[in-house]
C-alpha cells in the first residue's frame, strides 16, 4: 500500500521488566533516537503474553504489535517464559497468516537490559515495516468488517489453541534450535492444519452465518476457501453437532445450573454434569457458567483446564480409555491399542469424524489381574484380546 506521509502506525508492545523494559529504558536515557509508535506494557516476565492480549491488540485497532524478552536462557524465572512466547508466537503469526493478516505485524525479539541500541535499531527497522504493510486489514486488502469477524473467530477458539499449545505442539528441548526446528518443520504445520486450521476456517465461517444467511459460494468468496471445503465444513459440523452450529441445549444446562446453584461446590458439580452430558465444554457454555454462577471466567477456565476429567474439545459418545500401565503391558496392551487405532481410525487424543468414539489412553485402570483392559463409556472390559475388541466396540452406537 502506498501509505504515504499519513500513514503512522500504532504498535503495542509487552516488554519484560528485566530486560527489554530495561533496555528501551537506557535507549530513552541514551538518547538513541527510533520512531515514536510503540505504546509500552510492562510485564514481568514475556512468558505472560497470551494470545488472547495479542488479538484483543489488534482488535482494537494496533496495526503491529511487539513482544521483548531476555534473551533465550536468561530468563528470570525458572519456568523460562521466554520459551513459552516463542512458541505461542509462531501459533499465532500463523494464526494471522490463516485469516489473511501479515504475520510480519507480530514480532517477539530478546533485547537485554544493556542493550538500548539494540532496542533502538529493531525499531527502526520495525516501524517503516510496518508503515510499509499499511494500516490492519486495509494493508491486506481485508475490508473493516471481515476484519472484524476474523479476529473475532480466532479469539473465540483462544482457549482452544492453548489447549492444544499445551498438549500437542510442545517442544521436548528448551532450546532456540529444537523451538525454530519444530515450529518451521513440516510436521508442525500438518498438526496445525488438522488441529487448529479445520476448527479457525469452521469458526471463521459460523460467524459469518451468524450474521445473515450466506450461499457456499458467498462463504467461499470472502474466506478465500474452496466451495468443496466449504461443505466439507458445514457437513462435519453438521454432522457433529457441535456448538457451531448452534445445538447446545441451553435449557439442559441451565436445569443443571440451577440445580446446584447457591450450594458449596457448586462450580465443580456444575462443570462435572455438563462434561458428562455434553461431552465437553464448548466457550459459550463456560461462558453461560460463569454468568449464571457469577464466578470469574478466569476462575471457571483455571478449574476446567486443571482437571483431566474436562474437555475443551469435542469428544465422541463414547470415550474409550484403553490402559497402556505395566501388567496390561506385559499381557499385550499396545497390540490391543493398534487394533483399536485401526478399528476407529484414529490415535489417541482424538475423537472420530462421526463423534462415537474418543481414544485416550492412560495408566493403570485398577484391575490389572483382568489386563488388557479397556473402559468404554464407563464400562470395564477385562481380558480384550486383539481378536474379541470388536466385538466390544460393536454395542456402542
Ligand atoms: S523474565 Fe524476561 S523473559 Fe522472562
Ligand atoms: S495395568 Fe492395566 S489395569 Fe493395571
Amino acid at each position: 500500500m502506498a501509505a504515504g506521509h499519513t500513514f503512522e502506525p500504532r504498535i503495542l508492545g509487552f516488554l519484560c521488566d528485566w530486560c527489554c523494559y530495561a533496555g528501551a529504558d537506557l535507549a530513552g536515557v541514551s538518547r538513541f533516537q527510533y520512531p515514536p509508535n510503540i505504546r509500552v506494557i510492562r510485564l514481568m516476565c514475556s512468558g505472560r503474553v497470551d494470545p488472547a492480549h495479542i488479538f484483543r491488540a489488534f482488535s482494537t485497532g494496533q496495526d503491529a504489535v511487539f513482544i521483548g524478552g531476555c534473551h533465550l536462557d536468561d530468563c528470570h524465572y525458572v519456568t523460562h517464559g521466554n520459551y513459552d512466547a516463542l512458541s505461542m508466537v509462531y501459533i499465532c503469526k500463523k494464526l494471522l497468516e490463516h485469516i489473511g493478516l501479515n504475520p510480519e505485524r507480530l514480532r517477539i525479539e530478546w533485547v537485554s537490559a544493556g542493550e538500548g541500541i539494540r532496542f533502538a535499531n529493531t525499531m527502526n527497522e520495525f516501524v517503516p515495516r510496518i508503515e510499509k504493510l499499511g494500516p490492519l486489514g486495509r494493508g491486506e486488502g481485508i475490508d473493516e468488517h471481515e476484519l472484524t469477524f476474523k479476529l473475532e473467530a480466532v479469539t473465540k477458539l483462544i482457549p482452544y489453541i492453548k489447549l492444544v499449545q499445551s498438549e500437542r505442539l510442545r517442544v521436548p528441548d528448551r532450546t532456540e534450535e529444537a523451538y525454530n526446528k519444530f515450529f518451521t518443520s513440516e510436521e508442525f504445520n500438518r498438526l496445525f492444519n488438522e488441529l487448529i486450521g479445520d476448527k479457525l476456517a469452521l469458526s471463521q465461517i459460523m460467524a459469518l452465518l451468524r450474521e445473515r444467511p450466506h450461499s457456499t459460494s458467498e462463504i467461499s468468496a470472502i474466506l478465500g476457501l474452496s466451495p468443496s471445503e466449504v461443505s466439507r465444513h458445514l457437513n462435519v459440523s453438521a454432522r457433529n453437532q457441535t456448538v457451531e452450529t448452534g445445538t447446545v441445549d441451553n435449557d439442559k444446562i441451565d436445569r443443571i445450573i440451577n440445580k446446584h446453584q447457591g450450594k458449596a461446590g457448586s462450580l465443580v458439580q456444575v462443570l462435572l454434569e455438563i462434561q458428562h452430558e455434553n461431552h465437553w465444554l464448548p466457550q459459550e457454555v463456560l461462558d453461560r457458567v460463569s454468568k449464571k454462577l457469577d464466578v470469574p471466567l478466569s476462575r471457571v477456565m483455571q478449574i476446567v483446564t486443571f482437571h483431566k476429567t474436562f474437555s475443551l474439545i469435542p469428544k465422541g459418545r463414547n470415550e474409550v480409555h484403553v490402559c497402556t500401565g505395566p501388567s496390561c503391558y506385559v499381557r499385550g496392551s499396545t497390540r490391543l491399542l493398534d487394533t483399536v487405532q485401526n478399528l476407529m481410525g484414529i490415535r489417541p487424543g482424538e475423537t472420530d469424524p462421526d463423534s462415537k468414539f474418543s481414544l485416550e489412553t492412560g495408566s493403570c485402570l485398577g484391575c490389572c489381574n483382568l489386563g488388557p483392559e479397556i473402559i468404554v463409556g464407563g464400562k470395564h472390559h477385562g481380558r480384550v484380546t486383539p481378536d474379541k475388541v470388536k466385538d466390544v466396540l460393536k454395542n456402542y452406537e
